[in-house]
């Protein structure tokens, strides 16, 4: 009897053992997830990481009663907040108030690491905001006084590699044209572009609305829409590339909302190189079909494409499973994750089904049919109006769904989703700490806190381990990654940079000073604020801000 109990007690702790030492192993394979806050108050429709380390977070204004209440005013109706300030280290929200409806709009971060948020639904449509972070938990939303031309509902924003912080604002329901914000000169008219006209599906619900746009290292403008793209000089209004077609049928824009990345741009080849990769979307006919309550199997290839030089192709892959509504992430080390959004249907209300739980992870330089691996599942669904956004702590954050009208926590579908999570990729797994960079500092020379075009600046970390530098394949790199912003899938203005290193030099007690050169023109990586990583053998340090400027 004594001897069968201790028996059992011991079996109990190994097989805890086992399930812990199980456990640690998937998380250095397959990542994990952590759920950080149970409600967010308002759904993440729109994501924007700051560089002070908060995420500004807001759904739209249209839609009645959300999960934060505000103190009423004097006699005045119940109020509720439609914008929330996530900051990261107190794991905390606070509200922001937000005035006109942005419901589906787009934004940027300026150089000066301010949020230009522009359009939206309604009176919001031709609305230009700002969102101020400051770092105190006092800064809040500005609605300028000028407006857009035309109505921007579901049109893209990107920032433009100008001295002026000006942006492009791109396309919109039913809308065929783009406009600058500033404008150029005074009462300048929007620009038509036919491209938009000719991709524009009327019984699909347009199938190219939140067109991807890419800055290509040229200055030219990468513009993809439905499943055609071409090349635009903004700067003298014409196209100056049209590419091919990518294969298949079905669509990649809402609401066929596929996902878009540009491959981590080098300086091993001056970043001239730009490749485009897209992922996901919707089977030909998924909005018609899901209105009759039939939810087609979504794409399940992506394309990527070398959109400089002359000579274009789209290679096609296949991902794991089908996916539409998906975020793609560049993670620090180069590598993309294809995150939330669902296996069947498309965007829009209630017209996904089947949600992908299972994140991929996809490694751009393994040879083809060996670069996507699943990963750590998730039991939370995020549909329509989800997003996700890179943290310089190399976490994931991944907030919203709601495809309802209005917040809705049971008795339909897909309930509205307020929790608040974490995934860490792999690579942020203790097994790996023995690998990672610490104690990073970044520092520019003539001012630690930016650095000029073209300027070398300091980057110390410690590391126990030699480092194997060589012309190819160096062990240790220094990525600079720009703060998208992230609503329907789409990371505007997402992109990841491996920079130069001149020299890298060992001091005392495993203490590495390497001088590294911020990039070569705000063509490669428009002026502001970037993530400076340190990556050693794949694996990367906690990432800190610099500022790049026009000196
Ligand atoms: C969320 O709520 C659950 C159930 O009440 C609780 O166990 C959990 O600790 C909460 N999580 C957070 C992050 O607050
Ligand atoms: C950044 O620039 C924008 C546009 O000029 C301005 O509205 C905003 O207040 C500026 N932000 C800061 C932090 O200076
Ligand atoms: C790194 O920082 C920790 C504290 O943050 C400190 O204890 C340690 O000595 C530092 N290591 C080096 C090599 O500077």
């Amino acid at each position: 009897m004594g001897l069968n109990h201790h028996y059992k007690v011991l079996l109990l702790a190994l097989s805890i053992l086992l399930l812990w030492h199980s456990t640690n192993a998937s998380e250095a394979t397959k990542g994990r997830w952590d759920t950080l806050l149970n409600s967010t108050g308002v759904v993440a429709m729109h994501m924007a990481l700051t560089h002070h380390n908060t995420v500004v977070m807001f759904d739209q204004t249209g839609q009645g009663p959300t999960g934060y209440r505000l103190p009423a005013r004097r006699n005045g109706p119940r109020r509720y907040a439609h914008s929330v300030e996530y900051d990261l280290l107190r794991n905390r929200i606070r509200p922001i108030e937000i005035e006109s409806d942005t419901l589906c709009s787009s934004g940027s971060i300026l150089s000066n690491g301010s949020l230009i948020q522009t359009g939206g639904f309604g009176s919001g449509s031709r609305r230009i905001r700002f969102f101020r972070s400051c770092g105190n938990g006092r800064c809040d939303w500005r609605e300028e006084r000028s407006h857009l031309s035309e109505d921007r509902w579901f049109a893209s924003n990107l920032r433009l590699p100008e001295n002026d912080d000006r942006v492009i604002v791109l396309g919109g329901d039913n809308v065929f044209s783009y406009e600058f914000v500033p404008k150029r000169v005074p009462n300048e008219r929007p620009f038509n572009l036919p491209f938009l006209h000719n991709t524009y599906e009327r019984n699909e619900g347009g199938n190219n609305l939140y067109p991807i746009i890419h800055l290509a290292s040229d200055g030219n403008l990468f513009v993809f829409a439905n499943r055609d793209s071409i090349l635009l000089d903004y700067k003298r209004d014409k196209v100056v590339k049209t590419y091919p077609r990518i294969p298949g049928r079905g669509s990649r824009s809402y609401p066929s909302s596929g996902s878009s990345v540009i491959l981590p741009l080098s300086h091993k080849n001056n970043f001239d190189e730009v490749e485009v990769m897209i992922c996901g979307g919707a089977a030909y006919g998924a909005l018609a079909a899901a209105q009759r309550g039939n939810f087609l199997a979504a794409k399940r290839t992506c394309g990527r494409m070398v959109i400089t030089g002359h000579h274009h192709r789209w290679e096609m892959e296949s991902m794991p499973g089908p996916r539409v509504m998906n975020d793609m992430i560049v993670l620090p080390n180069g590598n993309i994750l294809i995150i939330n959004g669902a296996r069947h249907g498309c965007s829009g209300s209630n017209y996904g089904s089947n949600p992908s739980l299972v994140p991929y992870l996809y490694k751009p330089k393994r040879p083809t049919g060996s670069r996507f691996t699943t990963l750590a599942s998730t039991r939370i669904a995020r549909m329509y109006h989800s997003s996700a956004v890179l943290l310089p702590d190399g976490r994931v954050l991944v907030a919203g769904s709601n495809p309802n009208h209005q917040y809705a926590f049971g008795g339909v579908p897909h309930p509205t989703e307020l929790r608040l999570q974490a995934f860490s990729p792999a690579n942020m797994a203790r097994d790996f700490d023995h690998r990672r960079a610490r104690n990073v500092t970044v520092k520019g020379r003539r001012n630690e806190e930016w650095v000029g075009y073209g300027e070398e600046f300091d980057v110390e970390f410690s590391l126990n381990e030699k480092v194997r530098r060589n012309n190819n394949d160096d062990q240790v790199v220094f990525t600079a990654y720009a703060p998208p912003f992230n609503t329907h899938g789409m990371s505007m203005n997402q992109r990841l940079l491996v920079l130069r290193c001149n020299k890298l030099v060992r001091g005392d007690g495993g203490l590495w000073r390497a001088n590294v050169v911020a990039p070569p023109s705000s063509k490669v990586a428009p002026a502001g604020y970037y993530m400076i990583t340190v990556v050693n053998g794949g694996i990367p340090s906690r990432s800190h801000w610099i500022r790049f400027i026009h000196v």
